[in-house]
């Protein structure tokens, strides 16, 4: 089998949901953002289906798929199988494009950001409520994010943002994640672009991400009340024989 990393189609969203959401299982900020009692996991998927329907058409959404490689073919059974197996979804990656700061949103991205919003106020009717989400803790999060974010983005360009990338547990450690993550780090690269990524899980996320050519750069402290999640940022750096191009 051969790893294929393609961009997210609508008929992949079911396998990438559930992806997402068994890897974020025993994630530090979804263990604080969601109340563990009340949590719905179909409004959750309802949910992350929304944000990827937003994807396919304003993000940089990838998901990579197990196909049957060349070799696979060739090995030749004696009797053809009777229904083609489809490819198995085994990873996902959230990017979003660089947008300029200083650049106000276009028409088409605010329009988008709307159709997105009024799809989670129609999973809110039809669930009866967020399923658990903490809302209060969401805008926390998202205050922090852009505090820390106007702090530590210096590039007036933007950056590549890479918000959530997850692989099926029985896949890890093969390389899958390094490939959603080149998808986009090589194309910044020639476009002499930054990028940028976020996680909650220092370990062993730190290793890995250091392994992909990230650094930690700047901790923020989510916090409710004393009961704070620490989500770390990272940056790229673009080595270039072995030396980092930005920093
Ligand atoms: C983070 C994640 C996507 C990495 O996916 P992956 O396919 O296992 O990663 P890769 O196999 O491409 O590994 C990349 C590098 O990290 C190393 N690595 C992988 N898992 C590791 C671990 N548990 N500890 C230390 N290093 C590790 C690999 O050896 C590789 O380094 P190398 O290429 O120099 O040998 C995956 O672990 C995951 O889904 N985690 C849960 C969700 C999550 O925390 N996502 C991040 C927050 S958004």
């Amino acid at each position: 089998m051969a790893i294929q990393i393609s961009r997210m189609a609508k008929e992949d969203i079911p396998s990438a949901v559930e992806i997402i959401q068994k890897a974020f299982a025993d994630d530090p900020y979804f263990l604080w953002v969601f109340d563990a009692k009340k949590f719905s996991k179909k409004r959750n998927a309802a949910s992350i289906t929304a944000r990827c329907l937003w994807g396919i058409n304003n993000g940089l959404f990838y998901v990579a798929k197990e196909v049957p490689s060349k070799q696979d073919d060739q090995k030749g059974s004696v009797e053809p199988p009777k229904e083609k197996q489809l490819p198995r979804i085994v990873g996902v990656a959230m990017w979003l494009p660089p947008h300029p700061p200083s650049e106000p949103e276009s028409w088409y991205s605010w329009f988008q950001s709307w159709i997105l919003t009024f799809r989670q106020i129609l999973n809110n009717i039809r669930f009866l409520g967020h399923g658990g989400l903490n809302v209060k803790r969401y805008w926390i999060w998202k205050d922090c994010q852009s505090i820390a974010q106007n702090e530590i983005w210096n590039d007036t360009r933007g950056y590549y943002f890479c918000n959530v990338i997850a692989v099926a547990d029985d896949m890890r450690k093969r390389g899958i994640g390094r490939k959603l993550v080149e998808i986009v780090t090589d194309q910044a690269d020639k476009e002499g672009m930054k990028c940028y990524l976020e996680s909650s899980k220092k370990v062993p996320n730190l290793d890995i991400y250091g392994r992909m050519g990230f650094e930690f750069v700047k901790e923020m402290e989510c916090d409710d009340q004393g009961e704070v999640c620490k989500v770390s940022g990272y940056y790229y750096f673009h080595f270039d024989n072995g030396i980092p191009k930005y920093r």
